[in-house]
């Protein structure tokens, strides 16, 4: 069939049409915009940001470097004020970070001098019962695939078992909503593709709302129930983008090839602009 891809994959934002009432809203960005204020002058990193991240959802933001990506992350998590819009979580205007908002980063930041389970169970803080905390704590060791590893440190793991760990602890605190920025970055090709597939597993398995930054097209297709792309700085959202293809998916398939060559094109475009 012969259709235009970016009216196939648009999603009610980007058609301007009302989105159906019965799907529920988790995140809510309404004309957010931020402009960084610095000694050599103002960085007007994000125009007018507008973005619905469903309940359970899996989404993810690619754009050119610099663009904004985790300013805009950070401005949803509380971390970075913003100065005009709004942003609300479960219907509320979110005034201060929550244990309920978790971020994984490309370095993991646990901690060299604990162990998986210290680390682990960091977050849950030194007044919950020894017996409660380790029966959570070993259920996300289970769920990340490191029984066994429970008395190792940090230096006798591999890249992709630290970010193992990492997962754990983000998880471990019980968030409702995961920010991923870049969660993969400093892995090795194989271990990439084999963290991807992990993070689909366990993303399945808790039901979380995941917010994924990538610079890799391929990931955030194979990841992701929508893809937002996002323009050079100012940032706005170009277009949110449906991914239609069922999990598990097969990078080879001509569906997916296609939706990532439509992808590369609006990010193409913005790098000749
Ligand atoms: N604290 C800050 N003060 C001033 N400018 C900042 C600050 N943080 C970020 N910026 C600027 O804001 C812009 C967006 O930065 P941001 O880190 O959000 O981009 P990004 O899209 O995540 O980039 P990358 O893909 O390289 O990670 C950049 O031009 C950056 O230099
Ligand atoms: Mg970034």
């Amino acid at each position: 069939m012969n259709y235009h891809l970016g009216d196939a994959f648009a999603t009610p934002e980007t058609k301007n049409t009302k989105r159906p009432t019965e799907i529920r809203s988790k995140i809510v960005v309404r004309n957010v915009q931020k402009t960084f204020r610095t000694k050599k002058g103002d960085v007007p990193v994000l125009e007018n940001i507008n973005l619905d991240v469903r309940d359970r959802e899996f989404l993810a933001i690619v754009g050119p470097s610099g663009c904004g990506k985790s300013t805009l992350l950070n401005c949803i998590a509380c971390f970075d004020p913003y100065d005009s819009g709004a942003i609300e979580i479960d219907g509320e205007l979110i005034r201060k970070p929550s244990p309920k908002r978790v971020f994984v980063f490309q370095e993991p930041g646990i901690f060299p001098w604990y162990s998986v389970w210290d680390n682990i169970g960091f977050g849950l803080g030194r007044k919950m019962p020894f017996k409660q905390k380790h029966e959570i704590v070993m259920r996300y060791i289970e769920l990340v695939g490191l029984k066994g590893f429970e008395k190792a440190l940090p230096n006798e793991l591999s890249g992709g078992m630290k970010q193992r760990v990492e997962f754990a602890r983000a998880l471990a605190v019980e968030p409702d909503v995961l920010f991923l920025d870049e969660p993969f970055g400093a892995l090795d090709a194989f271990t990439r593709l084999e963290m991807r597939r992990e993070i689909v597993r366990i993303w399945k398995a808790t039901g979380k709302t995941c917010l994924l930054v990538t610079h890799d097209v391929e990931e955030a297709c194979e990841l992701a129930d929508r893809i937002a792309v996002m323009t050079r700085r100012p940032a706005t959202i170009k277009e949110i983008i449906e991914n239609p293809i069922p999990r598990p998916r097969d990078p080879d398939l001509k569906e997916f090839r296609d939706l990532k060559d439509h992808i590369f094109d609006l990010l193409g475009v913005e790098r000749r602009v």
